[in-house]
């Protein structure tokens, strides 16, 4: 049986969850693939480490340029985080004719184009089934299974850590930093775990999405990105009484130009959003993720499982290691082609011109009046209220005051709540959360 020989550089989360699922399940996937998976040698920043998975010291080495370099390894796979190091790491392979597996979504946000081309040029491949959702073969399905529909919609749960804070928030009404503290010890969180809670984590995955469904390279400076840190129990519970839930949502939408000669524009932002209640992804709990995939072909599809987690990336990872054992056993380096730009016309929509409908929550004084100025502004900028709630307060005090909006410009809607809030009767800064109707 042929044998492929892998250089694992890294050994946390991830390289570490790679090596325990080669040593349970390598047997198996040579059975089925007919290519042996050995993993030749481990490169770690810090041989004396106590580490959770016990790695055979022959393999270990602190010298990562070695185990690139050394003939006998076939394949490198890329598990040290971060955008410096990594990108050199894949460089190198790449120049030695080696292809790489990463799971690493902020190096392919930051320097994916780069890499992507730097593969073609080198004749070899650059693999990140582990970059996006986990567990979830989402990649695969982008790049193979949906190969012949033109995609309209991506919505995605894509980050477990803040999923987790947010059903835990919502279903146990416990408190945000408790619930990060549990993230971080189970392995879910990133290092800081402000590129989770911030939105970023979610938007490098978002921003691969889009660029893999839509052929041009979606640039991460475009894309729109807030996090879950402003989420309070108080809008959970008025979310909830309107009958929605918040989750923290990746957004790809495509819409067609209306003129031919025009480029066609994709919304790529991550926020957190208003899910009605009955929706599946409302529904969705805990550190798993789900992403609903609209093709024009297939109609809607969604894919569900852990997103996050040593297991989970670590099943991702086989996924690539078993593509690239094939495409090396059958000589053909491309044979699962890289991020291939096919759409360069394409542009993100700016933020601005997004039309959305929103949860608007303010604090006011309940004094008479108040309402009027604030549907004034509303009306005035052409901005249309659907529902209302005040819970009951005493004359002269501060109470919340809910508004839910219909569809408005992210422009317009801004403006209006800039001259909302400057208001005296409007005692603390306006939160907005947009909701999201799937349409
Ligand atoms: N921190 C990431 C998450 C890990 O919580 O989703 C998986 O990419």
């Amino acid at each position: 049986m042929q044998q492929v020989n892998i250089g694992i550089i890294g050994s946390g989360t991830v390289g570490g969850g790679v090596y325990k699922a080669i040593q349970a399940n390598g047997a198996l996937m040579a059975s089925r693939l007919g290519v042996q998976l050995r993993i030749a040698k481990v490169a770690v920043k810090d041989l004396k480490k106590a580490r959770n998975v016990k790695i055979s010291p022959a393999l270990l080495t602190t010298d990562w340029q070695s185990v690139i370099n050394d003939p006998s390894i076939h394949l490198i796979g890329e598990f040290v985080g971060g955008t410096t190091t990594a990108r050199t790491i894949v460089l190198n392979a790449f120049r030695q004719g080696k292809s790489v597996i990463t799971a690493n979504k902020a190096l392919l946000s930051a320097h994916g184009e780069e890499l992507f081309a730097a593969a073609q040029r080198y004749g070899t491949n650059l693999y990140y089934e582990a970059s996006v959702a986990g567990g979830i073969p989402i990649i695969k399905v982008l790049r193979e299974g949906l190969i012949g529909n033109r995609i309209t919609r991506i919505y995605g749960i894509v980050n477990g850590t803040c999923n987790y804070i947010l059903s835990r928030m919502k279903l146990e009404g416990a408190d945000f930093a408790e619930v990060l503290a549990d993230a971080q010890r189970l392995g879910y969180a990133e290092t800081p775990p402000d590129l989770d809670i911030d939105g970023h984590d979610a938007a490098h995955k978002t921003g691969i999405l889009a660029s893999l469904a839509h052929g041009f390279w979606a640039d991460p400076k475009q894309t729109y990105v807030e996090g879950i840190t402003a989420i309070t129990q108080q809008d959970i519970r008025f979310a909830g009484q309107l009958g929605y839930t918040i989750k923290l949502l990746g957004i790809v939408k495509k819409f067609d130009s209306k003129r031919r000669a025009q480029s066609a524009k994709v919304q790529v932002s991550v926020y957190p959003a208003l899910l009605p209640n009955s929706h599946v992804l409302a529904n969705v709990n805990g550190v798993f993720n789900a992403i609903l995939v609209r093709g024009d072909i297939v109609g809607d599809t969604l894919y569900y499982g852990r997103g996050a987690g040593q297991d989970a990336t670590a099943s991702a990872v086989l996924s690539d290691l078993a593509d690239a054992a094939l495409d090396l056993k059958c000589g053909a380096k491309s044979r699962i082609c890289p991020f291939v730009p096919h759409e360069r016309d394409g542009a993100v929509l700016p933020i601005g011109e997004v039309v959305s409908r929103y949860y608007v929550r303010l604090s006011v004084i309940d004094k008479p009046g108040t309402l009027a100025k604030i549907t004034a502004i509303l009306g005035s900028s052409n901005i249309g209220i659907s529902s209302v709630i005040q819970p009951e307060g005493h004359e002269g005090e501060s109470v919340p005051l809910i508004l839910m909006i219909h569809d408005a410009t992210n422009a317009n809607m801004t403006k209006a709540l800039a001259k909302i809030g400057r208001l005296s009767a409007v005692k603390a800064p306006p939160v907005m959360i947009r909701v999201e109707s799937f349409e």
